[in-house]
């Protein structure tokens, strides 16, 4: 089908980068739902729900058990992602760049962002930064890398930052914020997401900038906003941050059905010879 062919009935349009770029609620748009995965499965649950997935590399810390997301790497990302776009058919899906794979030099970013794009085929990369990564953002933009920047708490800065603490508390700290959001917009960037900042601060860059903020831990006022699935599944509960709203209890349920299969082993109760091959059935209905 060509990008030219409408879709077939039934099957809704492909979101894309420039449909997300135009995204402001200030031009009266409903805010942007996003999600991240990790696997062909959830790509396929979020398919119908979400405008955009992320795979990102919190997986380091969700799916591997790191402690950080330092220790993720391009390989992982890119088999994710390639499992991902295996599920995924709607929504515009962004892979994030992993540590060490970007910040070195503008060229070694597009080496490793061209490879993501060639061998996922997602819309575009994700890195982490702000005026120190405008000049990346730009090059990579200019030679057809569609660009989510990330500014605020940046997971991959956790030991310059100290930890995962909120950001933008001191006046300093938030100017410096404010110029990192207008710093990636400059550049090319065609959304950014914005983590951990007190509230004014997420609802003065989303004011201030013409591009999209996706907000997580940072203000109502995004114009979208985005949570790891797992968190929001209650299924990662190594802790449950201040802005993450659990809407379901996955890692109970998953505990509870090993718990009930164990005893039904254990006490001779499954399996039975409904669950066996080559039994006849009891009723012609069955
Ligand atoms: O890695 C990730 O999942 C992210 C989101 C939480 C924004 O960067």
């Amino acid at each position: 089908m060509s990008i030219h062919t409408p879709p077939p009935p039934g099957i809704p349009r492909k979101i894309t980068v420039p449909d997300i770029a135009a995204h402001k609620r200030a031009h009266g748009a409903v805010p942007l739902v996003a999600l991240t995965a990790y696997t062909a499965l959830t790509a396929k649950l979020l398919d119908d729900h979400v405008d955009l997935i992320l795979v990102g590399d919190s997986l380091g810390m969700v799916l591997y058990g790191f402690e950080d997301t330092l220790s993720v790497t391009l390989e992982m990302m890119i088999a994710h992602g390639q499992a991902v776009m295996r599920g995924a058919r709607r929504p515009c899906v962004i892979v994030d760049m992993p540590f060490g794979s970007y910040q070195e030099s503008p060229q070694m970013a597009f080496r490793n962002a061209a490879r993501i794009i060639k061998e996922v085929g997602c819309d575009g990369v994700k890195l982490e930064g702000g005026v120190e990564m405008a000049e990346t953002i730009s090059y990579l933009v200019k030679r057809g890398i569609p660009v989510l920047a990330h500014i605020g708490l940046m997971p991959q800065s956790v030991h310059i930052a100290g930890g995962f603490r909120s950001r933008g508390r001191e006046a300093a700290e938030a100017e410096t914020i404010l110029q990192d959001a207008h710093a990636v917009a400059d550049a090319g960037a065609f959304a950014v997401v914005v983590e951990g900042t007190v509230e004014p601060l997420g609802r003065r860059i989303t004011e201030a900038l013409s591009i999209p903020t996706i907000g997580i831990g940072a203000s109502p006022a995004c114009d979208g906003q985005i949570l790891v699935m797992e968190d929001i599944a209650g299924l990662f509960t190594d802790f449950k941050p201040r802005f993450v709203k659990r809407y379901l209890e996955l890692g109970k349920g998953i505990g509870d059905a090993a718990k009930a299969y164990a005893e039904d082993v254990r006490a001779g109760r499954f399996p039975t010879l409904e669950h066996c091959f080559g039994i006849e059935k009891s009723t012609p209905h069955d």
